[in-house]
């Protein structure tokens, strides 16, 4: 086990689909029978929690297919997974060969290989909030938290931080709470257009079709519907700003990541990770799953509850001197933290959480881990108690005040019938 990291121990209530041997499917050794595999495997492909499936072939011993999924449980098929990554970046095509037939005196073909993990999502790009109290929302951003200005249009208030993206965080006036649209920057246009094909091809729903992005800082992208009605943005080619508009460590620099609750916490990290391609990194028990879309040890990360709504936004700070200095400029216009500072188990991160002025909860966040061997990393199962979750001990539990800030309003999500917002 990696130092500092959770421990690991059987998980409960997770999805089951295609876990342990029933992953294993009949098949024949014959090369020529990749049709009807590739014919199975497409059906497998429809399945959730699928990445890519393999075939293997061995000596006497049973054939057949596995399905590597961002949850795959059995050391075999972890294993396997390793081999093959292993496989494709390898440069000595020896060392490729001697991989391959490592495996469990067996050969491993890669057959399929479904489009998800082609999605190319890079990183968090913005959160947009609906906001019932936009002036002092937005007065909050500008002269508390350490955002600047990125302009206004008829639908909201955009703020930037010190790192080159357009806007990190936009305001949307509304009569209540609730995520207005998460964004990811993804590699470029033809990998919007990608996107957009397959997620047509799944079924899901397209509330922008791929275009030029009409809001400050333009780009091309689409917006879609996740399980649970949240706008997603895809976009690429954003106008960014040349960085260092003013000191380092001031203010936030960008997105760190977002929590969100769900009421359909299986389907959702299903989606998020088999559709659009994220990692799991960690788990909180059954409580959270944490989602990686790069090294980042989390962009965005799943509450179970019992609703759908945003439970926090974490910015990221340059250091622990920032988060220091940021809560020292809270202090000073006489706001105290609602949690921390302190340091979490999972991702490793140093936090400090607020409450705004809407209510939302924000948080100043640095020191991120990353996951450095993306081939390697096993997904841990982190327990529930203080010394996991408040490593240095100095944030204690968090308040009911706080839990219920964290908890939201339950949001019925983007409104499908009415014109985009
Ligand atoms: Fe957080």
């Amino acid at each position: 086990m990696e130092a500092g990291r959770g421990s690991r121990f059987p998980r409960t209530g997770r999805p089951q689909s295609l876990s342990g041997e029933s992953e294993v499917h009949g098949g024949e050794k014959d090369d020529g029978r990749h049709d009807e595999i590739a014919h199975e495997s497409s059906t497998l492909g429809k399945l959730r929690d699928v990445w890519m499936l393999v075939q293997w072939s061995g000596l006497g011993r049973e054939t057949g297919v596995v399905a590597l999924g961002a949850n795959s449980r059995p050391n075999r098929t972890r294993k396997a997974w390793a081999l093959y990554r292993r496989h494709e970046t390898s440069r000595d095509p020896v060392a490729r060969l001697s991989d391959l037939n490592d495996f469990e005196g067996s050969r491993i073909v890669v057959i399929d290989k479904p489009e998800s993990v082609q999605m190319k999502i890079q990183d968090l790009r913005h959160v947009g909030l609906l906001s019932p109290a936009i002036a002092a929302h937005a007065k909050f951003y500008l002269e508390a938290w350490g955002l600047q200005s990125a302009g206004e249009d008829q639908h909201a208030r955009y703020f930037r931080g010190s790192s080159t993206e357009h806007h990190i965080l936009s305001l949307h006036p509304a009569d209540r709470r609730g995520l207005h649209h998460l964004a990811f920057s993804v590699d470029g246009r033809e990998a919007v257009d990608a996107a957009a094909t397959e997620l047509e091809r799944r079924g899901t729903t397209i509330v922008a079709r791929a275009d030029e992005l009409d809001q400050p800082g333009g780009g091309y992208g689409l917006r879609f519907l996740d399980p649970e009605n949240r706008c997603i943005e895809l976009s690429a080619d954003v106008t960014g700003h040349s960085s260092g508009s003013w000191a380092e460590g001031v203010g936030p620099r960008r997105l760190c990541h977002v929590v969100l609750n769900t009421a359909r916490f299986d389907q959702v990290v299903e989606f998020y990770t088999a559709v659009l391609g994220f990692r799991v990194s960690d788990w909180n028990e059954n409580q959270m799953a944490f989602l990686r879309c790069s090294r980042k040890h989390h962009v965005i990360a799943f509450n179970r509850l019992d609703h759908a709504s945003v439970n926090h936004v974490a910015y990221v700070m340059a250091d622990v001197d920032g988060v220091m200095r940021g809560l020292s400029n809270l202090r000073a216009r006489g706001q105290e933290p609602d949690w921390g500072p302190g340091r979490h188990g999972p991702g490793n991160n140093i936090f400090c959480y607020y409450k705004d002025p809407a209510g939302y909860v924000s948080e100043f966040s640095s020191d991120m881990e990353h996951i450095e061997d993306e081939a390697a990393h096993e997904p841990a199962v982190w327990r529930r108690v203080p010394e996991q979750i408040d490593r240095w001990g100095t944030a204690g539990p968090p308040s009911a005040d706080v839990r219920k800030a964290m908890a939201g309003d339950p949001d019925p999500g983007w409104p499908v019938k009415d014109t985009p917002r």
